[in-house]
């Protein structure tokens, strides 16, 4: 799929150009540069475009054309696009702006395309876009400044200035890239084609992406999952920071923002988020240069002290680790290098250090069976040769099966080392940083390589009780449940802490004896969703004189809160004390769905905001992954000789929850809170619920 379009014999350039400056021009010029495909210009006002012979449209061209690259403006796109349509046209890329990007007529416009598009079958990229680069086929079928160089990184952005600016970059440092996409709106086509043909591709074996969004959550999951096993997937994806235009109201949602989605939704499926367009591009150039290594060992060889400490810092402040030599190593080191010279983590060739000492060195920690990856560090003191230490470099990079990072560091003095290291297609990492990050990169890829996808275990649940309490409350009018669906709860087998309704104070004084002193009494009412907030709820009452006085307070102080607010009656509830408050909610995201949260709970979560998140369908390995990952986790795994807190209750307990919330896509929040997790051994309870339904 999609070979022609990045392989066609015959490409037409619909809305070609005479005058210079013009993109109609700068396509066909780029297109004519490349070799082994036909090159047609369709223009109605020409004869001849640059000595070629121009037809007025594509139905008067004789062959068959396998690609059209249309740059007229947008209200002549429906027009042309309904021509490739009936010339059999299998690809277009729709360079013309105009569109969505524009105005409420661009996007109808758009919408006009794409419905052409699939009426004949034709798949499409763009609108609004640069265009497209294939290196191995000689396509430049863009317009951009220039042609990219060959290279192993596949790369595509949703930002035709990004593509701009890389390949610009990339034009000084050498970086090639197998091929390269300018997404435009993603009409037809977007990342998720995209990611599918790079991982077939051969000549690919780097992924990079820029994205502002994903075009269908669930299904880049899918694919990114899949990709990211046989080879790395690194975006930078912006929007971090944007504030979610939804209203929220719970603490899943509150606490998700936009962009907490992206990044479960990623790390689930293996992709490598870098956090800038630079680091993008370092992880790129790291996997494109070097082998894997086999785990997070680094050894650190410098000419000063000050860059090896500053590398070592880094390295463990990113959870690499600073290894020990082998006696042997020590050894070989010591028999060359100069006295005053590091011998240990890092070594210290010293400022004099020639391109033999480097050699030397580098070959002796390659041998070490505790190093994984070097870091080189070269500062260009006075006696420093770099280009001659550059090619020292070169030699040993070549041929080693262990990642070696270099950081000449400096500016004039290192930059004929530098060029020398991208002609040989070697990044030189302008910090140590920077270095360190991406040897982090490869380590985490080597993980991310050999993890098992396993789809999550149906859970035997009632499904028909959970349904019946949903149907009620949609037939009833009500959109957010409190307490009194604790049902769905247990229906899905989920512990919940023994409890019951009364609707005056007789029958709450009963029930209190039925449930046994102590208990907790808290308010039911449809209006009230954080009872703490409103004197809803009443802790510890040991007797039935307190359940008087607090059912009392409890109804003047909700009446002074909230005046309007209709009470249906109280909840008692047992009285549980030895456990940890940790709450599971869920907030569906609008790309990826279902997206779980996990924290440590109770009244302070929003507070805390230790929470971590996941899109559900999450499977056990995953439910352990959002506990482990809180920054309280020793608190709930026991510090201090304290008995660690039941955790395979809480996955059990997330892992319905999963089911559930994808069981029921009319709950549009869930939340849990608190869960009171006990003791290892001892289970959990859920001792509050709330969720809203969609709105129907
Ligand atoms: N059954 C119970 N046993 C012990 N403590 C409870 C119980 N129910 C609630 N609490 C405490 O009261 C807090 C608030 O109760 P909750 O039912 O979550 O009300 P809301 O969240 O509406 O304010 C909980 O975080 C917990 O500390
Ligand atoms: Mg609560």
């Amino acid at each position: 799929m999609l070979d022609k379009l990045f392989d066609p014999d015959v490409i037409a350039v619909i809305g070609a150009s005479r005058t210079e400056g013009k993109v109609g021009h700068a396509v066909l010029k780029n297109l004519l540069q490349g070799a082994g495909h036909k090159v047609i210009p369709i223009n109605p006002n020409v004869t001849e475009i640059l000595g070629l012979k121009c037809y007025a449209d594509v139905l008067d061209v004789p062959e068959k054309i396998d690609l059209a690259v249309i740059v007229v403006p947008a209200a002549a796109v429906p027009s042309a696009m309904e021509k490739c349509g009936q010339a059999h046209i299998s690809y277009v890329v729709v360079i013309s702006a105009g569109f969505k990007e524009a105005s409420l007529e661009g996007a109808r416009l758009e919408r006009e395309i794409t419905a052409i598009a699939g009426k004949y079958g034709i798949r499409m990229v763009g609108p609004n876009c640069l265009g497209i680069i294939d290196t191995s086929s000689s396509l430049n079928a863009s317009f951009a400044a220039s042609m990219a160089f060959p290279g192993n990184i596949a790369m595509m952005s949703q930002s035709g200035a990004i593509c701009t600016v890389t390949l610009d970059w990339a034009d000084r440092t050498g970086v090639g890239f197998s091929k390269f996409i300018s997404l435009g709106n993603k009409a037809d086509l977007a990342e998720n084609d995209f990611l599918e043909l790079f991982r077939k591709d051969d000549s690919t074996a780097v992924i990079a992406a820029y994205l502002e969004g994903v075009k269908d959550g669930p299904r880049f999951m899918d694919v990114a999952r899949n990709v990211t096993r046989e080879k790395p997937v690194i975006i930078v994806k912006s929007g971090r920071t944007a504030v979610g235009s939804r209203a929220v109201s719970s603490h899943t949602g509150t606490l998700a923002g936009s962009d907490a989605a992206y990044t479960a939704a990623f790390r689930q499926s293996g992709v490598i988020r870098a956090d800038s367009l630079e680091e993008m591009l370092d992880y790129s150039r790291a996997f494109s240069t070097y082998p894997l290594p086999r785990g997070k060992k680094v050894a650190i060889l410098t000419n000063a002290g000050g860059l090896g400490i500053l590398t070592a810092d880094a390295c463990h402040s990113i959870g690499l680790s600073i290894t020990s030599f082998e006696e042997e190593t020590i050894t070989k080191l010591r028999q060359k290098l100069p006295e005053a010279a590091g011998l240990y983590n890092p070594v210290d060739v010293l400022g004099d250090a020639g391109p033999q000492l480097y050699e030397h060195a580098l070959e002796v920690l390659l041998a070490d069976p505790n190093v994984d990856g070097i870091i080189v560090l070269v500062s260009p003191q006075a006696m420093t040769d770099v280009p001659a230490i550059a090619k020292s470099l070169i030699k040993i990079i070549k041929t080693s099966d262990k990642p070696i990072l270099c950081n000449l560091a400096g500016g004039t003095r290192i930059a004929a080392g530098e060029e020398l290291l991208n002609k040989h297609s070697i990044p030189n990492y302008p910090s140590s940083e920077r270095a360190v990050a991406s040897l982090k990169a490869l380590c985490d890829y080597s993980s991310i390589k050999v993890k098992e996808h396993t789809a999550p275990v149906t859970i035997p649940v009632n499904r028909e009780a959970a349904q019946k309490i949903i149907d009620d409350a949609i037939a009833s009018g009500r959109r957010t449940l409190g307490l009194e669906s604790m049902g769905l709860l247990k229906a899905y087998g989920i512990p919940v802490v023994r409890s019951r309704m009364a609707g005056n104070l007789p029958e709450a004084i009963a029930v209190c004896e039925e449930i046994g002193y102590p208990v907790v009494m808290k308010i039911i009412s449809p209006d009230i969703s954080h009872k703490t907030d409103v004197g809803g709820i009443k802790l510890n009452l040991r007797n039935a004189e307190d359940v008087e006085r607090a059912y009392l307070t409890m109804m003047s102080d909700v009446k002074h809160y909230m005046p309007n607010a209709h009470i249906t009656g109280v909840q008692v509830q047992q009285m549980v004390t030895g456990g940890k408050e940790v709450i599971i909610g869920m907030d569906r995201d609008p790309q990826f769905g279902p997206l779980l949260m996990f924290g440590l709970g109770g009244v302070y979560v929003e507070f805390l905001k230790d929470v971590s998140f996941a899109v559900a369908p999450i499977n056990d390995k995953e439910a352990q992954h959002m506990i482990a990952s809180i920054k309280t986790y020793p608190l709930i795994a026991g510090v201090r000789g304290e008995t660690p807190s039941d955790i395979k209750a809480m996955i059990d307990t997330l892992l319905k929850v999963s089911q559930l919330v994808m069981d029921f896509p009319f709950l549009t929040e869930f939340e849990i809170n608190p869960l009171m997790v006990m003791p290892e051994g001892k289970g959990c309870l859920a001792m509050d619920v709330r969720m809203t339904l969609r709105k129907e």
